[in-house]
């Protein structure tokens, strides 16, 4: 019978493997990976039993997520997932003080401006030099319009809220930039996401 605390993302589903298979050669072979604003828990689920010698730390601020979360970790008896944390980026204070990497899929969208500043913020205190800030979603790019796939869903999503919207690429960088954080990839995902590789420098 489903645990009825587990949440399913049909996007996440879809993406996780693909994900998994671009993290794996960035990731260092053992250490923590913080992940933030996980939703279901699919994702975290397939990068520990995808990447067995890293020690996972999913967050998320929803108290729903992070049931989702511990409900799909206890289903599939991981070892190397830690239990979800309540991590809110723009809070005052952070759970966490020391990640070897961050990941954090399809937050910035979905988020306030200040979460994305606040990330960044996160990242270039706690990650070690050389670590590793990941980040997949859609975005705006400066050479070339918006896809009309994302166009709808921005302005869905600016209906929804008018904080949230697609970002602007070079805008993200720039903040990461500011909190010695060094863009050293873009790689085109299906259906016009994008990773983003930032590296702690
Ligand atoms: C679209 S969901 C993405 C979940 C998951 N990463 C995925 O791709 O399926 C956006 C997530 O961002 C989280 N979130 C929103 N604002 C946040 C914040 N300020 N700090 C941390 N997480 C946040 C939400 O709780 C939600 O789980």
């Amino acid at each position: 019978m489903t645990d009825p605390r587990c949440q399913s993302s049909p996007a996440a589903l879809r993406n996780r493997a693909l994900i998994a298979a671009i993290l794996r050669p960035l990731l260092p072979p053992t250490g923590l990976v913080l992940e933030l604003a996980s939703g279901t828990g699919e994702h975290v689920v397939q990068f520990a039993q995808t990447m067995p010698g890293l020690i996972w730390q999913p967050s998320d601020p929803s108290p729903v997520a992070r049931a989702s979360i511990v409900a799909r970790c206890e289903r599939e008896g991981l070892a190397n997932v830690r239990a979800p944390l309540d991590c809110d980026v723009t809070a005052a204070t952070q759970p966490v003080e020391y990640a070897d990497a961050i990941v954090c899929i399809n937050m910035i969208h979905i988020s306030p401006w200040a979460a994305t500043l606040a990330l960044m913020q996160l990242a270039g205190r706690i990650l070690p030099r050389r670590g590793v800030l990941y980040l997949y979603g859609p975005y705006r790019r400066a050479d070339r319009a918006l896809e009309p796939g994302n166009a709808a869903f921005d302005a869905d999503l600016r209906a929804r809220n008018a904080a949230w919207g697609l970002r602007d690429l070079d805008a993200v960088v720039a903040v990461a930039a500011a909190q010695g954080l060094h863009c050293e990839d873009v790689i085109d995902m299906p259906a016009n996401n994008v990773s983003v590789v930032l590296r702690r420098v």
